[in-house]
This record gives C-alpha cells, structure tokens and sequence, in this order.
C-alpha cells in the first residue's frame, strides 16, 4: 500500500479520444457542455479536441469552435491534438494550454493513423515541439499501439523505448504509453513502462488504457505498484480510435476514479458528478455508460 503514489492525476480524453470515433453529428453545444461539466467536477487536465484533417477525422472540425466556446477555470489544462505545424497553428490561435503529438510504436499504424513513417511523424513533430516551447505551450507525446498492434501484432518493449528516445530528442515534455487496442496485461504493461522509464522521469510518464480486453484496471494497478501517477481516462469510457478497428473506449473514468478512491488515494475530483456527467453524454448518444462502477453508482443515486 504504502508504495502506491498518495496522489494520482486524471486527464479526461473524454471530449477528444471519445467523440472523435462516433458516427452521428455531435453539436458543438454538447462538445462545450461536455467539457464545462468535467471542468467543474474538477479535472486539472482535460484533452478538449484535435486540431487533424477534418477528412481523416470530421468529428473533430469543429475543434476551434469547442475551444473558444469552454468556460476555462485557470490551472486547469486544456490540451488538444495535434499531428503537424497546420494542426499547431489551430492550437495556438485557439490558445491550447498543451500540445498532444501523436506518434506510434509500431510503424504499421504510423502509416494508418497519421500517413508517415514513425521516422517522417517525428521530423513533423519536431517543428511543432518547438514552436510550442517558445510559446510557452506544454508538449506532450503519445506512443500509440505500445503493447500491440491491430495490423503488426506485438510490439516489443524496445519499440517504445525507441519512440520516447525520439520524442525526448525533440523536446517532447512527457510521454503517454498507450494500449490503443486493449490488449495489455500488467506484466506486459510494466515492461512498456519501464521503456519509457528509461528515459524520461516517472513524473513525466502517464499511461492510457483502452479497456478493449478488460484489462485496464488491473494494467493502471500495475502501472500504481510502479509509481506511476498520471493516468488518461475518459467518461463513460468513451470511445475509440478511427484508425484501430474494434478498439472500444478508454477506461471509464468513473471506474478508475473508483478504484482510486477506494486505495485511499487523492485525485481532487468529484466521483458523484463524473456518473452524472457519465449518464447524462451516454443519454445523448443514445446509449448505456460504458462504465461498471458509474452505472452501479448512477443506480444508488437514482434510489
Ligand atoms: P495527409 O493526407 O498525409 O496530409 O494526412 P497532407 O499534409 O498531405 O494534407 C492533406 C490535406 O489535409 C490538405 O488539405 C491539408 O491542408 C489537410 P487539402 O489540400 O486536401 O484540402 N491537413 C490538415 N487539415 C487540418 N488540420 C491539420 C491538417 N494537416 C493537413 N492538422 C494527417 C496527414 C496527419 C493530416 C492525417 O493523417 C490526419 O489528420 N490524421 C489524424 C488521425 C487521427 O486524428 N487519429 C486519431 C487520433 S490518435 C488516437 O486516437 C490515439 C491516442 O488516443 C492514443 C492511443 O489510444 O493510442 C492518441
Ligand atoms: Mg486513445
């Protein structure tokens, strides 16, 4: 017990890694309110939208809309994607506290997501980590399919530790490991880890979690026993990636947050409005919450 970290902090990809897979229009009006409602409930880091070709990604078009139209609470911080110095100049005109590039372990998926080689997605990230420095903007990397790949198959440790060397080379602040497709175990995860570990801080490290196979918990425990203490999750679970086919959403919030507070650990935000804000965006997209221990929670509300 007394080596998991006291506090962890929860970044919501809800409003981004969530929406940009659904099918049906999504008002900006519910974009917005979506990202309010995680701002009061007291998020410190929400990942608002993506600044990506509105033909690879049309959910996201409307990015520099939502972040105009959110009501920002100072400290809190709103990142957005962005895959080349075009996506880079839509997040500095939207004032975009950070900066996501998003690279990718396994050269296959490079190809799928982002039409480059790993190699190529560095030399475009590469300007756009540095314009963000001198803008004062926050970056930081993710390394998609870091524990498979949906066209490669495995993807080796190195792999990672490979990708974070690139993306540290070029200023990339921190570095999110990313199980796109959900196929991680803890083991598995721990030695992707330990990757990225070998070179940047542990405080620099997060971990992202698709619950494709169910085993997110049990991979974001193992992730804890190591000290790690940032985790991205998103409401509802949220979800999905256009370019890995069948990959479901991230882990829910709510169920991390559960876990969390059950181990006693702190995260600043309110448990109780995140169901609410869980139950409330499934309703709009006409659906049940993907969440276990949010639609548990949403039932002892409703009694
Ligand atoms: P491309 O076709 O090779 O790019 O796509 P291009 O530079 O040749 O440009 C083609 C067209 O796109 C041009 O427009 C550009 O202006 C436009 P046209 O002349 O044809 O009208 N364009 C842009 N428009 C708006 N914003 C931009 C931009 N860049 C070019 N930034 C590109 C390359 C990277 C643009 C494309 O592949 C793309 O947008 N990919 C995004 C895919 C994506 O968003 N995937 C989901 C996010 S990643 C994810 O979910 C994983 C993550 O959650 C972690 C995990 O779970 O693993 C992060
Ligand atoms: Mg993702």
């Amino acid at each position: 017990m007394s080596s998991l970290p006291s506090r962890v902090r929860i970044v919501d990809v809800g409003p981004r890694d969530g929406l940009q897979n659904e099918k049906q229009a999504i008002p900006a009006d519910v974009k917005v309110e979506l990202v309010d409602r995680l701002t009061d409930a007291g998020f410190g880091a929400i990942e608002v939208t993506s600044f990506v070709s509105p033909k690879w990604v049309p959910q996201m078009a409307d990015g520099a809309e939502v972040m105009t139209r959110i009501r920002r609470r100072p400290g809190v911080v709103y990142s957005v994607l962005v895959p080349n110095m075009k996506g880079f100049e839509g997040a500095l005109a939207a004032r975009a506290d950070e900066v996501v590039v998003f690279g990718a372990a396994s050269e296959a998926f490079s190809q799928k997501n982002i039409n480059c080689s790993i190699a190529e997605s560095i030399e475009r990230f590469r300007p756009v980590a540095q314009a963000a420095r001198q803008h004062g903007m926050h970056v930081r990397g993710a390394i998609s399919c870091a524990l498979g790949c949906p066209y490669q198959g495995e993807v080796k440790p190195e792999a990672v530790a490979y990708v974070a060397r690139l993306m540290k080379d070029i200023g990339v602040q921190h570095v999110g490991v990313a199980d796109t497709i959900g196929v991680g175990t803890p083991r598995a995860t721990q030695a992707a880890m330990e990757a990225a570990l070998g070179v940047y801080d542990i405080a620099d490290v997060s971990g992202h979690f698709h619950d494709t196979y169910g085993q997110a918990l049990a991979n974001i425990y193992a992730c804890l026993e190591m000290g790690i203490a940032t985790f991205d999750t998103s409401v509802a679970g949220l979800g999905g990636c256009p370019y890995a086919k069948g990959a479901t959403g991230n882990v829910a919030t709510e169920d991390v947050l559960y876990l969390l507070h059950g181990l006693g650990i702190e995260t600043g935000i309110d448990l109780g409005k995140v169901v609410a804000i869980g139950q409330w965006i499934s309703g709009v997209l006409g659906r049940k919450a993907f969440a276990r221990a949010g639609n548990a929670i949403a039932v002892k509300m409703a009694a």
